[in-house]
Order: C-alpha cells, then structure tokens, then sequence
C-alpha cells in the first residue's frame, strides 16, 4: 500500500523539485521571463508542494529509515 502510493508521490517530487529549479533559473537568467512575477511565484509554489511531498515521502519511507538507524542495535 506503502509501495503504490510512493509510486504516485516519488515522481511528483522529482518534478516539483524540477519546476521550482527552471522557474528560479527562469527567473534570474536575462530573457524575456528575467524578474517576473510568475518565476517568482512558480518557484514559490512549486517549492511549497516539494517540502509538502518531501515530508509524505519521508512519512511512507520512516519504516526502512528507522530500520538503517538501528541496523547494527541488538534488541
Ligand atoms: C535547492 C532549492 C532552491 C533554490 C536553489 C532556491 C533559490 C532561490 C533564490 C536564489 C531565491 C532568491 C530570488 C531573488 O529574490 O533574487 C529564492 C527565493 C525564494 N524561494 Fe527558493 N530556492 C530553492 C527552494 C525553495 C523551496 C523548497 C521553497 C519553498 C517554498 C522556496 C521558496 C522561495 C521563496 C518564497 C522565495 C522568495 C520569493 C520572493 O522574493 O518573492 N525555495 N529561492
């Protein structure tokens, strides 16, 4: 259940991440789009949605995360 729902959310991330890194690069590089509102606001948003799918990746992932931390632990 995990597992399908990571695969929906894990390509979500990589193009929220991609979006808010061509929007700010859009946004500072000279053109026709250099210091506009929407850059701004694209790289805003789009980085909102990142951290958002950052921390419900992290949430489906915390089993395997926790199992690394205490890996070499005997209980
Ligand atoms: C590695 C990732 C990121 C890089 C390299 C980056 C880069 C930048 C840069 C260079 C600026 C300054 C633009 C300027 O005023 O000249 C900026 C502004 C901003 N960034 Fe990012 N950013 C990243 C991730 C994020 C994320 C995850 C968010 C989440 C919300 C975010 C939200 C914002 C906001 C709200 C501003 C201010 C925009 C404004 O002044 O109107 N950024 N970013």
């Amino acid at each position: 259940m995990n597992n399908k729902l990571l695969k929906i959310v894990n390509p979500l991330l990589f193009v929220a991440f991609l979006t808010n890194q061509v929007a700010m690069l859009l946004y500072k590089v000279p053109g026709p789009l250099q210091y506009s509102e929407q850059m701004t606001n694209l790289h805003t948003w789009a980085g909102l949605g990142f951290l958002v799918l950052a921390i419900v990746h992290i949430t489906l992932n915390w089993r395997w995360i926790k199992s690394q931390i205490f890996k070499n632990k005997k209980s």
